[in-house]
């Protein structure tokens, strides 16, 4: 599957941004229909979103984020964007397994009939509370359609009573668990929002941070984030360099016990991860 760094919010009642947004280097667009759209303007989003899957393939990624599982909106909002242009759906709120369960026996019996191939649709679910983190092992084995977890700081500081902006503290022990229940199903963790669209500075420290603790991409909400956060979820040059080194002195040898290159040991685990970064490196470099 293509890369999945940088996942674009974009309001779904704004045109002008939908339009901008579908030639931008993002790897996955959220069509937003929730809470980045005004109650009032809900139904032209439907429709704004609607006609932006139908429009010419190509380009990033077309997720749509919907309204969680309890919510009546959420009705609407499949009925309206259940077509073929939709590639992925983003769950808010997800509290357990059973919300992701319920939205896959819904396209199980709709998307052959919207025209789209049966399993086609890819879910991203959102983490944004106590119940969910504690309940995100379980949700992240639960379906193959499932690319990743993302984690909703601002959502989750609210649950947990948090008085101030979420960044520090406890929330590094949220992201750090959500990091690992995504990998123990094998699927990307993707970091919050940050949203301060001035500070290019503090966004690349908060998305390398990411990136130490696991995580495969970032969540953005301006263009002028997008390419920052492209190139800190990618192999840096140096990486490459390094995997590049160890996977050539592994071809020349007739075994793959330990060894040292560079003054290093060298063995198995490490030479596997060489040879992950050269294919994320072939990928997105
Ligand atoms: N997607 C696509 N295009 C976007 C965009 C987005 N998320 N955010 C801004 N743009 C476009 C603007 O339309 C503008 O286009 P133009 O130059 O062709 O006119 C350009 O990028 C520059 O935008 P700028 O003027 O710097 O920002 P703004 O004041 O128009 O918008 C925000 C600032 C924060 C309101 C806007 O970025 C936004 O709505 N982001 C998404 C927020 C969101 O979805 N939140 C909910 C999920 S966390
Ligand atoms: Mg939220």
């Amino acid at each position: 599957m293509k890369s999945m760094r940088s996942w674009l919010f974009v309001p779904g009642h704004r045109q002008p941004m939908i339009d901008k947004a579908l030639g931008l280097p993002a790897d996955v667009l959220i069509f937003d229909l929730e809470d980045g759209v005004p109650e009032a303007e809900k139904d032209v989003a439907r429709s704004r979103v609607a006609a932006a899957l139908d429009g010419v393939r190509g380009g990033p990624t077309r997720f749509v984020r919907v309204h969680d599982a309890g919510s009546s909106e959420l009705d609407a909002d499949l009925q309206a964007i259940a077509r073929a242009g939709l590639q992925g759906l983003v769950l808010p709120k997800v509290q357990g397994p059973e919300d992701v369960l319920q939205m896959c026996r819904w396209l199980d019996r709709h998307e052959t009939r919207a025209g789209i191939s049966s399993g086609g649709v890819r879910l991203l679910a959102i983490i944004e509370s106590a119940r969910g983190l504690v309940q995100a092992p379980a949700i992240a084995s639960v379906t193959p359609r499932l690319v990743g977890l993302m984690f909703g700081a601002e959502d989750f500081a609210l649950d947990l009573g948090l008085f101030s902006h979420p960044g520090q503290g406890l929330v590094n022990y949220a992201r750090s668990a959500l990091a690992v229940a995504a990998a123990s199903g094998q699927i990307r963790a993707i970091d919050k929002v940050f949203t301060d669209i001035s500070d290019p500075d503090g966004l690349a420290v908060e998305a390398r941070r990411a990136r130490d603790l696991g995580f495969a991409g970032k969540a953005v909400i301006h263009p002028g984030q997008v390419g920052a956060v492209n190139e800190i979820f990618s192999p840096t040059e140096v990486e490459e360099r390094w995997a590049r080194r160890i996977v050539e002195a592994f071809e020349r040898r007739a075994d793959e016990g330990p060894a040292t290159v560079d003054g290093q040991m060298v063995d198995r685990p490490i030479l596997e991860r060489a040879r992950w970064i050269l294919d994320r490196f072939e990928e997105e470099g």
